[in-house]
């Protein structure tokens, strides 16, 4: 009798819970198991996420194989946002999440008591309308969920592709795959179905593409060819190739192509060596950077390393890329290693280092002392940059992504998490004996620019000068400039709450300085509230070029000679400009509005 009872209460308690779930056959085995048998009819499920919840991790059986394994935040006690799982490409067959979450050892709660199980949902439709008052608008964001690094730039056919680190199912860091958008301007960007997703060998982490205009590797002759970091149990390198302009990819059945014993082995980034006419891949291996070579794009022999004693080591090494890049006024090039480190930046968290030298086919020679450690950008949101392959007329164009390990989880968005900077050119010019880089905005970014609220040659001195903007608008672009070194100049970004940015020129120190202490919302990160200083190269004249999007200021000294990015959160956008200078100087200020329609 007692047993008839329990299966009596188990029974009726499915059946409830299947009313409460719309039908969604919700099954809790266990304090912390449960398995949902999915109905694949319509096309997603929409899955509640609580960003403070402990991850669930849910094996999705297709026919009771397994299929993929993902991991989520289900909602415990109340849902922020949704997520849609996909599952048109399982019509017609048996959808099974088996699912465990463990709530904290503390809790007395089980996995029937979350709130997730009432809101799971079917929909033919997902929803991806901007909710974010800080979502920019001309710098890339993933349409919903997590974004890091930018993977497998490559031009081909006239479209930019950017493949980026991607969470599709919550906007913190997990679950990665790689992203996938368009552009053929640098501005405007066409979001794609996801490319490259978990396997056996683990998530996909960073990597590079190249077009195979030869067909050397045999998918096919132009085929996109990526090559990723497999961050299974070991770090190795993977082969993935699509012969659709980059729409769908095919997995190499030979994969891993390059292997280590090292635990941080990542981040593929393949180039052309015309010395050798051959393929070339640099791979972050712990404290140095690896080259490795191949004749076929799939065999791979390693050639040499470069790093270890050089610049800064405070951190982990990744995502490094090595390019041609032209020197200023002349008509020599040369070579750049690009090397971001997570933590190892002087202010804190993760940023992006680099080295100017030769690579003569083999190795890699570095012009600078090992001591001498040079920083692409010198604000806080600056990491994980590369550059685009293929791209034209010879052009170097980077993109980071615009944020900072210490804090990117936490930032106050939760439809998307993250935004890349703007595209960035990249040259070089030469400064009391040593070459640096410079990193223009794209020109491509000049076509935002409406008719200017502001055009004005004015004298600058002690007395404020200020403008208040004719509209609350987020978007903008000020330029300040001078035929002339000015003297030390303070630049105020301000709304009328009193939130405010900071940026001051130091003349007899020659540094630039951004402060956002005070520059909105830094409260979700003790790191966030920051002044950050950057030394400025100036030689004739004077120009700031400072670009507004929301919640990121990037400021160009010089035309790039000096780059500065940094988030900020401000309740209301900063409408007030106001300049002051130590001694009387005479500059142009412009104030654009920025449009990206
Ligand atoms: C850099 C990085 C890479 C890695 C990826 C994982 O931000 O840590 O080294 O491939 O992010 O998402």
């Amino acid at each position: 009798m007692k047993k008839f009872l329990s299966v009596l209460f188990v029974c009726s308690f499915f059946i409830l819970t299947g009313l409460y779930a719309q039908e969604i056959d919700v099954r809790h085995l266990s304090d912390s198991h449960t398995m949902i048998r999915v109905s694949a009819d319509k096309k997603f499920i929409l899955l509640p996420i609580q960003e403070s919840a402990p991850e669930a991790r849910i094996k999705v059986l297709i026919d009771t194989r397994l299929e993929h394994t993902i991991q989520a935040r289900l909602a415990v006690e109340k849902v922020d946002y949704f997520v849609p799982f996909n599952l048109s490409p399982y019509k017609g067959k048996q959808v099974l999440f088996d699912l465990t979450q463990h709530a904290g050892r503390e809790s007395k709660r089980t996995i029937a008591d979350n709130v997730c199980w009432k809101e799971l949902k079917y929909s033919d439709s997902f929803d991806t309308t901007n909710r974010e008052k800080f979502r920019p608008d001309y710098h890339f964001t993933p349409a919903y969920g997590w974004m890091n690094d930018p993977n497998g730039m490559v031009y081909k056919d006239g479209e930019y592709h950017l493949f980026y680190q991607y969470n599709p199912y919550g906007s913190m860091w997990g679950n990665m795959t790689w992203g996938h958008a368009v552009t053929t301007d640098l501005t405007h960007w066409t979001h794609l179905e996801p490319a490259i997703f978990a396997n056996e060998l683990g998530a996909v982490f960073s990597g590079s593409a190249i077009v195979d205009k030869n067909n050397i590797a045999g998918f096919g002759k132009d085929a996109i060819i990526a090559m990723y970091t497999s961050a299974g149990t070991n770090q190795t390198q993977s082969l993935a190739y699509s012969n659709d302009n980059g729409r769908t990819f095919k997995i190499y059945e030979k994969n891993p192509v390059i292997t280590s014993d090292i635990p941080d082995f990542r981040d593929p980034k393949l180039f052309f060596d015309e010395q050798t006419n051959e393929w070339k891949v640099i791979i972050a291996s712990g404290q140095e950077v690896r080259f490795f070579t191949s004749k076929n794009l799939k065999d791979w022999t390693y050639e040499s390393s470069f790093g270890l004693g050089y610049g800064n080591h405070d951190g982990v090494w990744e995502c490094p890329d090595l390019v041609k890049v032209k020197v200023q006024g002349s008509n020599e090039t040369k070579d750049v290693l690009l090397l971001n480190i997570n933590p190892g930046f002087p202010f804190g968290g993760s940023a992006t280092q680099y080295f100017v030298g030769r690579f003569d086919g083999h190795r890699f020679i570095c012009d600078s002392k090992p001591e001498i450690t040079k920083w692409m950008d010198y604000g806080k949101d600056h990491y994980a940059t590369v550059t685009w392959s293929n791209a034209p007329d010879n052009r170097v164009i980077a993109l980071a992504w615009m944020s900072n390990w210490q804090y990117a989880n936490n930032v106050p968005t939760q439809q998307f998490r993250s935004a890349n900077s703007v595209p960035r050119d990249l040259s070089l010019f030469k400064y009391e004996g040593e070459h640096y880089l410079c990193s223009s905005p794209s020109p491509e970014l000049l076509s935002l620019r409406e008719k200017s609220w502001l055009n004005k040659r004015v004298t600058i001195a002690k007395r404020e000068y200020a403008y208040t903007f004719k509209k609350d608008i987020p978007t903008y672009e000020i330029v300040l400039s001078a035929d002339a070194p000015i003297s030390t100049t303070q630049v105020c970004l301000s709304n009328d709450l009193g939130e405010k940015v900071l940026m001051t020129y130091d003349a007899s120190k020659k540094t630039f300085s951004m402060n956002r202490d005070k520059s909105g919302d830094v409260s979700f990160s003790k790191d966030f509230p920051i002044v950050t200083t950057a030394p400025a190269y100036i030689d004739n004249g004077f120009e700031l070029r400072i670009l507004v999007d929301r919640c990121s200021i990037e400021a160009f000294l010089n035309n790039g000679r000096t780059a500065m990015t940094n988030l900020v959160f401000p309740t209301k956008p900063y409408n007030r400009l106001s300049v002051t200078s130590e001694r009387a100087n005479k500059v142009n200020i412009q104030v654009y509005p920025l449009n990206n329609k």
